[in-house]
């Protein structure tokens, strides 16, 4: 049975649902092995999955674990993935944008994979912030202040948890079908009524080419159709990192500055308006144009910042508490000219080796580290100027300008 379908597969040829949960079922029970689980995702990965597997997939990934109800809370709950970004700190600041218009929000968030930053490592550069709260916090704390940003707390789809450890490291990671399995399990599982997904494209992301991305987001408001849920899908570039800031404590504030409509615009903020402006639109079912008034509204009038405070105070963080290395060290520029590229993927390994994330799994992550931009693309410098602030606590690791910034 095991290598019919593996072979099956192979030939490009459909599995049933009995047969993808015989294989996926079975490997989470540990009665196939690694060997025979990677070779069926290579295959999958080669020759794709039909509509039809796809939704058995994401059913069997879904039934796997835990299904969240959270429809005693009264209002529309949209939940946002993001499929993962170099500074990308969204989370921190639409989630109390989202909650102040008046839409519930219950945010699981995760941790950080690879290069990318998780938003609980973030958060848990404030000191105290809880991020381990049981179902029944999560809904006191929603019916108390509209708004709850914590760890994933059931038992959720526990296939995805081993699949896509496998996937990691089996050059498995970027099948646009086990991509969409994989989220939209999780979303669907998190109990959410609509999903708004932030697909990335670029070379910080898991998806290089606008071609694949739409293909995702395709894929991914079918299967929101298979299961009566509204998805929308928003296309952003990760060939940039997002905004200043790429670390954990730079980042959460960057996103502090952003809540309190200190920020211009940038690639960052714009990327939160437009994410904000949907989550507000399908919460309260209003056009993107209306809700994007009332996210400016609450940006303006210190409500956003103001439900941020409340959240962190009432997850038991301390504002005041967020530190920063006082090592720190210049990044110059190395020539006279305009900034055309930032390449996110090096910045992300540069603020990864500084250890602002975990290499391998004992790693403890140092939150007061990280690289800050001080100059953007399209920006003019002349050679000496400062490009990027490094905060470091140990030493440095090797790297280079010119990998970094282009300058023309
Ligand atoms: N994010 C996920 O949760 N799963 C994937 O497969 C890719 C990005």
């Amino acid at each position: 049975m095991i290598l019919d379908i593996i072979n099956k597969k192979r030939l490009g040829e459909e599995l049933s649902y009995k047969e993808l949960d015989y294989f996926f079922n079975g490997y989470l029970n540990g009665d196939i092995p690694d060997y025979q689980m990677s070779s069926l995702l290579m295959a999958i990965c080669i020759n794709g999955m039909t509509d039809e597997e796809i939704f058995s997939l994401t059913k069997i990934f879904i039934d796997s674990g835990d299904v969240l109800d959270f429809s005693d809370i009264p209002g529309i709950k949209v939940d946002k993935h993001s499929t993962g970004g170099i500074g990308d700190k969204t989370t921190l600041v639409i989630a109390p944008i989202v909650a102040a218009c008046g839409v519930p929000v219950i945010k699981m968030s995760g941790r950080g994979l690879g290069y990318t930053g998780g938003t609980i490592d973030k958060l848990e550069s404030i000191k105290g912030y809880r991020v381990d709260l049981s179902d029944e916090e999560i809904i006191k704390q929603v019916h108390d202040i509209n708004i709850v940003v914590t760890g994933q707390t059931a038992d959720l789809v526990p296939i995805d948890k081993v699949i896509y450890a496998l996937r990691d490291v089996t050059a498995t990671v970027s099948s646009i079908p086990l991509i969409a399995s994989s989220i939209m399990s999780k979303k669907i599982a998190g109990g959410a009524d609509k999903i708004l997904i932030d697909i990335k494209v670029g070379n910080g992301a898991l998806l290089q080419t606008e071609a694949d991305a739409l293909k995702l987001k395709e894929l991914m408001i079918k299967i929101g159709e298979f299961y009566g849920k509204e998805v929308r899908c928003i296309i952003s570039d990760m060939d940039t990192p997002l905004g200043f800031a790429v670390g954990n404590s730079l980042e959460v504030n960057e996103a502090i500055a952003v809540l309190k409509n200190q920020e211009k615009e940038n690639n960052f903020v714009n990327l939160c308006y437009e994410l904000a402006s949907n989550m507000v639109s399908m919460g309260l079912e209003i056009t993107l144009d209306e809700a994007r008034k009332k996210v400016k509204n609450v940006l303006e009038d210190g409500s956003a910042y103001n439900k941020f405070v409340e959240l962190v105070k009432y997850q038991g963080g301390d504002i005041d508490s967020i530190k920063v290395s006082e090592k720190s060290k210049n990044i110059k520029a190395l020539k006279t000219g305009k900034i055309s590229e930032i390449n996110a993927l090096e910045v992300g390994k540069l603020s990864l080796a500084l250890g602002a994330g975990k290499i391998s799994i004992n790693d403890k992550i140092d939150y007061t580290v990280g690289v800050e931009l001080k100059k953007l693309v399209g920006d003019s410098v002349k050679k000496g100027d400062v490009l990027a602030t490094i905060y470091y606590n140990k030493s440095i690791p090797d790297y280079n300008v010119d990998d970094m910034f282009k300058i023309v």
